[in-house]
């Protein structure tokens, strides 16, 4: 079982708690939060011991991984507070707010000898694998075009953070960056960008469209927005000569299949099964993390791409900025 402390307990939190113990792989020993009760709240739902500072668990020889849910301006900083401690970071993404800093926390965990995964989670839901697969395997032919959508409402956490650009990095930092990774797994790099955004203070809103040109000669556009009145939701469509695949997660059918209980005649009781019930992307991120931090497996998001994703946010940024286009 391998020891866990996760720094954190806002919704991120939540999810990686819930993930290391399905995981049947992980006991989580610390949930850390200034707030304390939210820690409290959730340790309690695990037997972790909760505490307003992190330090304590970075001092705890038994604690040999450390999950990092906290707010993106904070990443850097425990990241490399875990890595001198000798633990192994798994860390949300984006990786931190500039590459500079992005660097310094591979360099802090080469240096520490300790695995750095960086939670790039979309690499892990069903759609966008088999929208690779399909395209790695050429059976779409040469690409085209790819366009991806995603949004929702405007992200209410813990102080406003995500509203404040110098600690979230705003839209094209937080969100988009999900879809310019998936753009550079499927695609490979991107060589330039222009983005227009529009912003507002009060109702706080952020949409923005970014058009990429990728070293393959394949155009993509990505359209992020935290100013959807709706639920939040995420599609795509990508076009090669020979196919294209599209997703739209307004459209699709949650998969239900309905048995009768294998004991006893008649009728019987009814008992739902999710046939996809293996094919949670968080759980199978983390537990992909926990392999790799065992030395069974190489990751699947390796911390140079998020380096990567994150030179293109900061490129959109300064194209949506500037107005221009930013070659990357
Ligand atoms: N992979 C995904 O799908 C996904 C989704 C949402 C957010 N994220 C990322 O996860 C990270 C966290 O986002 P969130 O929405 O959970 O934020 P949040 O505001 O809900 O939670 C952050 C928590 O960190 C706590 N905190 C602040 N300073 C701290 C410190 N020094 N030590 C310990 N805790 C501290 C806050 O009190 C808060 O409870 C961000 O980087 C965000 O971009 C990823």
């Amino acid at each position: 079982m391998h020891r866990v402390a996760v720094l954190g307990a806002g919704t991120m939190g939540g999810v990686h708690v819930d993930c290391y113990v399905r995981s049947g792989q992980a006991e989580v020993a610390y949930v850390a939060d200034p707030r304390l009760e939210l820690a409290q709240h959730i340790a309690a739902t695990c037997g972790a011991t909760p505490l307003a500072d992190p330090e304590a668990a970075l001092r705890d020889p038994e604690v040999e991984i450390v999950s990092i849910c906290l707010p993106t301006y904070l990443h850097r900083e425990w990241a490399e507070k875990a890595a001198v401690a000798g633990k192994h970071v798994f860390c949300e993404k984006p990786i931190a707010l500039s590459c500079e800093d992005g660097r310094a926390m591979i360099e802090a965990c080469r240096k520490a000898e300790v695995k750095l995964c960086i939670g790039h989670v979309l690499r892990y839901f069903p759609e966008y694998e088999a929208a690779h697969d399909d395209t790695a395997a050429g059976r779409l032919g040469r690409i085209g075009v790819a366009r991806l959508f995603r949004g929702g409402p405007f992200p209410v956490a813990w102080s406003n953070w995500y509203s404040d650009r110098r600690r979230s990095g705003g839209l094209l930092l937080d969100l988009s960056i999900h879809d310019f990774d998936f753009l550079q797994w499927c695609f490979g790099p991107v060589e330039r960008v222009y983005a227009r955004r529009i912003k507002n203070e009060q109702p706080p809103l952020e949409h923005a469209l970014t058009v990429l040109r990728m070293k393959s000669g394949a155009i993509a556009h990505v359209e992020g927005s935290w100013a959807h009145p709706g639920g939040f939701h995420y599609r795509f469509e990508i076009c090669g000569d020979a196919g294209m695949v599209e997703f739209d997660s307004t459209k699709s059918q949650p998969l239900s299949v309905v048995t009768r209980q294998a004991a006893g005649q008649g009728p019987g009781v009814a008992v739902p099964e999710s046939p996809l019930a293996d094919k949670e992307p968080y759980l199978r991120e983390i537990c992909d993390f926990l392999a790799y931090a065992r030395g069974e497996s190489e990751p699947r998001v390796t911390p140079e791409d998020a380096v990567a994703a994150l030179a293109v946010s900061l490129a959109a940024i300064r194209s949506a900025d500037t107005g221009e286009v930013v070659t990357l």
